[in-house]
């Protein structure tokens, strides 16, 4: 009987260690320190598929999500700011790139702003 107990609770122990590791290594990094508005809503918000530099995560490349290089400073030179906002706001699925959610539901026009300029800053040289 004794046993029995001290069975169950290793093995919930077990359980518990396995699932923090797991949580530990799955979550996604918190933005640094003084973070602006623009990068902790992209760490909050993009990073899952886009990494935090901007160059697409491991974790969109196992779901065979291609979400495209942000820190392409060639790539992103060619994007209008006005394209980056709408892309943002709408969603990739208006001009037939559906990979991209659209967040215009959730945040405002100034906190789109905020992205598109943190956007920016991923292709430039840091
Ligand atoms: C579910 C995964 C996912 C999330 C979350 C996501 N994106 Fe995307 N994003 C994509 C994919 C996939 C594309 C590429 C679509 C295509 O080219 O067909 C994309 C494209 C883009 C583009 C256009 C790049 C280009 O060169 O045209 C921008 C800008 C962008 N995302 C910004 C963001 C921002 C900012 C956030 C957070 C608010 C975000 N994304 C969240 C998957 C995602």
């Amino acid at each position: 009987m004794r046993r029995a107990l001290l069975v169950l609770v290793l093995a919930i122990a077990a359980i518990g260690v396995f699932a923090a590791g797991l949580a530990t290594l799955l979550d996604t990094p918190g933005p640094p320190r003084g973070a602006s508005r623009g990068e902790r809503l992209f760490y909050g918000l993009c990073v899952t598929c886009h990494g935090t530099d901007g160059r697409g995560s491991w974790r969109a490349a196992l779901f065979l999500i291609r979400p495209g290089n942000l820190a392409d400073g060639a790539r992103l030179g060619a994007r209008s700011d006005q394209y980056l906002f709408e892309i943002i706001k709408h969603g990739g699925a208006p001009i037939g790139r559906p990979g991209m959610p659209a967040f215009g539901a959730a945040l405002s026009d100034d906190e789109l702003r905020e992205l598109v300029a943190y956007v920016r800053s991923l292709s430039r040289a840091r």
